[in-house]
């Protein structure tokens, strides 16, 4: 599971709706008497799923790992300094070698082609924790969020705008592609010299036939928007560009008087994976009664159970959930 891209509309809607499902049933009841009566709570058991992460993380590691636990399997972190991920052993002999002893993996890499050998030769299913062109579980998360917030499910989210403002990194490229298989609207603005590439548009428009709007202004892209979402402007590994992003990136603030400029709609809500910096969006509206970002954080944990359990549990057949 690479990218959203990877999904059928039906299956993303699945995944979406499976998380919330798993999320009612663990928390319906006390914790322990819910996890006791929730069928999938020993469906790892004896498995070992690893977590090889080259890069920071607060929420997928978490995330994943606390899925893992609730599901009796065992997550075995794996950070850059302990493994030999792509440094002093080449990806293919790592991905033979970690599939042959261990249920499925978890990774967060550099680039898309590393993580695209590692599944390439990988004897079991292979997860993208974040690589530097997609993030399909955040992804998923949000959706989750948003359904959640609408008290609907993932197919009656259609219709609805999504304005995104800010930098055009591997968050935004899986959300374009996830809006259009759910039939969202999506306006994104990003400062010129920023945009999103040309061969990421091709493929968003090929696997999901996405109608961006595009503009360098954020008031443009706000009309009418439900949801305002950005992301940092320095994405892991760019921080040597810090000082030419902060320049680039500045009037592109989210605040609540640019959305009011714009014309956001009334009861527009806020969105963002975090990590988040004050650059980005302002305090008001990060903390205030519009804000989505604590909730969207915790959708992580029931995102990477409905994962797994797709991809691990039932051997990458995306069916309705029987928890
Ligand atoms: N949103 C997200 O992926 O956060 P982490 O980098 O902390 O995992
Ligand atoms: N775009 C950010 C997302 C972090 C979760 C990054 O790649 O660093």
């Amino acid at each position: 599971f690479l990218s959203i891209k990877d999904l059928t509309p039906t299956e993303l809607k699945t995944l979406i709706n499976n998380a919330t499902t798993h999320k009612k049933a663990l928390q319906s009841q006390t914790a322990a008497s819910a996890h006791q009566s929730w069928p999938l709570s020993t469906s790892l058991s004896g498995r070992t799923i690893p977590l090889l992460f080259s890069k920071r993380s607060t929420r997928t590691r978490i995330s994943t790992e606390g899925a893992i636990v609730a599901m009796g399997g065992h997550p075995m972190f794996l950070g850059k300094e302990d493994i030999q991920l792509g440094v002093n052993e080449s990806l293919y002999d790592t991905s033979v070698v970690i599939s042959s002893m261990t249920a499925g993996i978890v990774a967060r890499v550099n680039t898309h082609q590393d993580i695209a050998e590692l599944a390439a030769n990988s004897s079991v299913p292979v997860m993208n924790g974040l690589c530097d062109t997609f993030h399909p579980m955040q992804i998923i998360a949000d959706f989750t969020c948003l359904s959640q917030r609408l008290e609907c499910e993932a197919g009656d989210l259609a219709g609805m705008k999504i304005a995104w403002v800010g930098d055009a990194n591997n968050v935004l490229f899986d959300m374009c592609i996830g809006a259009g298989k759910l039939g969202v609207e999506m306006a994104v603005a990003t400062p010129s010299g920023y945009q999103i590439p040309e061969h990421i548009k091709a493929m968003v428009q090929e696997t999901a036939g996405t109608k961006l709007r595009e503009t360098s202004v954020p008031e443009e892209a706000v009309r009418d928007a439900d949801v305002i979402v950005t992301d940092t402007w320095i994405s892991m590994g760019q921080e040597a560009e810090s000082q030419k992003r902060l320049r680039a990136f500045e009037g592109y603030q989210i605040t609540e008087k640019m959305a009011e400029r714009g014309g956001a709609k009334k009861d527009w809500k806020f969105m963002h994976c975090l990590p988040r910096h004050k650059e980005e969006v302002d305090d008001e509206v990060f903390y205030g009664p519009r804000s989505l970002v604590f909730p969207e954080a915790q959708n992580r944990l029931w995102s990477a159970i409905a994962t797994l359990e797709a991809f691990v549990v039932n051997k990458g057949v995306i069916k309705k959930t029987d928890a």
